[in-house]
């Protein structure tokens, strides 16, 4: 068996079988004409091939240019463009995921009367939305602000837009006082994608128990940020009222780093990088959504 081209060879399969008549030469016919495919840039005809198995000819599919695979430069160009258009609608489709939860829409950014509220909240906002978009450095934000700011509102939106799952830091501290192990706690949240981990450091030293549940809380935390440090598709966003520094804020509470403890706070840097965007504050006087009916 030489090597016949493939016109070569689909002549010769096509003449063997119209000499007897044969219903699958009209079959073959039908396939190889329906399977040829020109490309329109560059004109270059595309075929099936004929190959041998078990001592029958065959058509060889694997080998056959997908219809609008051609490598031409036109083709390849187009083929571009159309990717592009796919990428840009999904997008589209994916911010329109967020902007349906009402906590999104009812998320106002304009309510207070400082501009530079205004401008944190513009930005917190965007920054979400961003992050949903999958077009942040880093592996999520963490959001350091006044009580009733609205941080586990809009985070809410996002990691429930993405079917993602809420930690609280006060209801982890009952779970871990009334017997929960640390290990099933972290086996129930460090496969999802999305995770919100509210309140971050609210927990209380002064009592007894402080210290014995800080070092439980500690191991939780160690074991959760450095499993989904490993997998860079998960994205996990904290909500905290400690300040980042303590210069600049009107917080009572410590600065994260001091509440957290060094351990925890690398963790949470490891997450989320040095990217300034990715850690966002909230701190100016009479943000307190929930007082607005009350001043
Ligand atoms: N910018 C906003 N636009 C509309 N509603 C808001 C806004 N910010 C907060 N709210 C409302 O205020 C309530 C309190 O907000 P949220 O619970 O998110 O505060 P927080 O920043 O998480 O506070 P804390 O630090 O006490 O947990 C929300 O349930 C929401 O109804
Ligand atoms: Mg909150
Ligand atoms: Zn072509």
């Amino acid at each position: 068996m030489g090597n016949l081209t493939l016109a070569q060879e689909v002549e010769r399969e096509m003449a063997r079988l119209s000499k007897n008549g044969s219903s699958a030469f009209d079959r073959l016919q039908a396939t190889i004409t329906q399977m040829t495919w020109q490309c329109p840039y560059c004109q270059t005809v595309y075929a099936p091939q004929m190959i041998l198995v078990n001592g029958r000819t065959n058509l060889n599919f694997d080998e056959f240019i997908d219809e609008g695979k051609c490598p031409c430069p036109e083709s390849v160009k187009i083929q571009a463009d159309l990717r592009a258009k796919e990428q840009a609608q999904a997008a589209l489709a994916l911010r329109h995921k967020l902007e349906q939860h009402p906590n999104w829409q009812e998320f106002d950014t304009n309510w207070h009367s400082s501009a530079a509220a205004k401008l944190d909240l513009r930005r917190f906002k965007h920054r979400v939305m961003k992050s949903h978009l999958n077009e942040l450095s880093g592996q999520g934000l963490l959001v350091s602000g006044e009580f009733g700011s609205g941080k586990t509102f809009l985070l809410t939106a996002l990691v429930e837009a993405n079917g993602g799952a809420i930690v609280d830091e006060l209801r982890l501290k009952d779970a871990l006082v009334s017997g929960s192990s640390a290990a099933d706690l972290i086996n129930r949240y460090n496969k999802k994608r999305f995770l919100l981990i509210d309140d971050l450091g609210s927990e209380d030293l002064d009592d007894e128990k402080a210290l014995w549940v800080r070092n439980k809380l500690v191991g939780f935390y160690i074991g959760l940020l450095g499993d989904r440090a490993k997998d860079k598709s998960q994205r996990t966003y904290f909500t905290t009222n400690c300040p980042l520094t303590d210069k600049g804020t009107n917080s009572p509470c410590l600065p994260l780093l001091e509440k957290v403890g060094e351990r925890v706070y690398s963790r949470v840097l490891g997450l989320l990088g040095r990217d300034t965007d990715n850690w966002i504050s909230l701190w100016h006087d009479g943000l307190d959504f929930r007082k607005i009916g009350y001043m």
